[in-house]
């Protein structure tokens, strides 16, 4: 940080977003920690509370660590989140404009409403289109959204604002490459994807965005390689690693190597690699694919990613995908009591609650954990009836188009069940095939089709 550049009455950071502390040092620790936040290399909160230490009076750190918090998707931070965003809210007659906007985003995503969050968000963004925190969090609750459209375009409506040598703007790159994947813009999320990583910068969401690139279109040797080849950019210290892995997983099920998909889940997805939810629904997705796939010998497994897991119905309700996948965790585990009173919670707050989840679990989180309930109970046309109409709608509910591919994988099994719909399995088999080519994946699931 070039010190001398900030005068009294011109602080800056670097790129020149008004910032209410004249300490070169603050900064430096704030610039460092929205490194770690768009790279995931490490957590940022020693780096805020540095930032923090280096200027008591600034009122940004607090925020960060507190929309950081946000970002994790887990209830048992609001209150953490909630208690930062109170500390900044004391320091808010010295800030600026800008940093009291960045305050009432996070509070409104503190409150629940994820879509007035973004809204706020943009609106920073439209003031200060360097604004790379406000890009980030977006970006994040985009994707918990589902809001493909944003992924892309509000990337893309700051992109040209920001200079090529920034230190930064590969992780704008990976951004955007996962927008555009996410709208099935797939050679040129690829082609932006790879220009992330061309040069020094580690940017595993740009690595992940060409990877789902290949996962969308069957390229499972070519993905393979792509991830081991890219390992050093996403693996050591990095937060978002165990999604790689789950991704280089998904390359062995689309190969049909069923044990080469459990060897990566034993070695990367298991509790002892899990923190937080986020990193344990990767492991309940790609359990519930190997049961669908008709893998041996999950069951043990399914108690490990429980272990240390919070599956009651506590924190139901905060985001419906998460619940989904707890949903799943608790059928693998064959626990239908509990699995009945997760579905109860969340049927519960859905229709009491506020917030962007309520609906988010009404539309799309309800229904599935309902047809996947009655997929495990061998119930093949109700779970057909239930998750059919979610192929048009599950993108409320958040995640990606690899994530959400979970219904259309349980939809094929419900179909060669005994009672299920062979039509109907016959016709998502043949759109899957021109996506992805005759995988075989596609060919396992055909031949369970004519078997039916
Ligand atoms: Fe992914």
């Amino acid at each position: 940080m070039a010190a001398a550049a900030l005068g009294p009455s011109m602080k800056q950071d670097r790129r020149g977003n008004p910032v209410g502390t004249s300490s070169p040092e603050a900064l430096a620790h704030a610039e460092t920690a929205l490194w770690r936040m768009c790279s995931f290399f490490d957590a940022p909160l020693a780096d805020i509370d540095a930032a923090i230490a280096a200027d008591p009076g600034w009122m940004l750190p607090h925020v960060m660590r507190a929309a950081f918090l946000l970002t994790l998707t887990e209830p048992s931070l609001l209150a953490d989140a909630r208690a930062a965003l109170d500390q900044a809210d004391l320091l808010a007659a010295n800030a600026p404009e800008r940093e009291r906007a960045h305050w009432a985003a996070a509070d409104r995503c503190a409150a629940g409403d994820w879509h007035g969050a973004c809204a706020a968000w943009e609106q920073i963004l439209l003031d200060h289109p360097r604004d790379l925190y406000a890009l980030q969090w977006a970006h994040l609750f985009d994707f918990y959204r589902g809001d493909a459209r944003n992924l892309r375009g509000r990337v893309a409506r700051v992109l040209p604002e920001w200079p090529r040598d920034d230190a930064l703007r590969p992780y704008l790159l990976g951004m955007h490459a996962f927008g555009l994947e996410e709208c099935n813009l797939y050679p040129q999320a690829e082609a932006i994807g790879r220009e992330a990583v061309s040069g020094e910068a580690k940017v595993p969401w740009a690595t992940h965005a060409v990877a789902h690139v290949m996962e969308m279109q069957g390229r499972f040797d070519e993905g393979r390689r792509w991830l081991h080849e890219q390992q050093p950019v996403w693996d050591e210290g990095n937060g978002f690693a165990g999604h790689h892995w789950w991704h280089l997983a998904l390359f062995h099920l689309e190969a049909m190597d069923l044990p080469g998909a459990l060897a990566l889940h034993d070695a990367h997805q298991g509790s002892a690699h899990a923190v937080l939810t986020l990193q344990r629904l990767d492991g309940a997705a790609l359990l519930w694919r190997l049961r669908l796939l008709g893998a041996d010998g999950l069951g043990p497994r399914w108690a490990d990613l429980a272990d240390g897991w919070d599956l009651t119905p506590r924190d139901a309700g905060h985001s419906a995908f998460n619940d989904a996948h707890m949903l799943i965790a608790l059928i693998g585990l064959g626990d239908a009591a509990r699995a009945q009173a997760l579905l109860a919670a969340v049927q519960r707050r859905a229709e009491r609650g506020s917030g962007s989840n309520t609906a988010m679990a009404r539309e799309v989180g309800l229904p599935l954990m309902r047809g996947l309930l009655a997929f495990a109970a061998g119930e093949a046309a109700e779970s057909i009836r239930l998750l059919a109409p979610l192929r048009e709608t599950a993108h409320r509910f958040g995640g990606s188009h690899a994530q959400r591919d979970l219904v259309d994988q349980t939809l094929l099994a419900a179909c060669a069940m005994p009672g299920g719909e062979r039509a109907l399995g016959r016709a998502l088999l043949n759109e899957r095939q021109l996506a992805r080519g005759a995988t075989p994946q596609v060919e396992h699931w055909r031949q369970c089709m004519g078997r039916a």
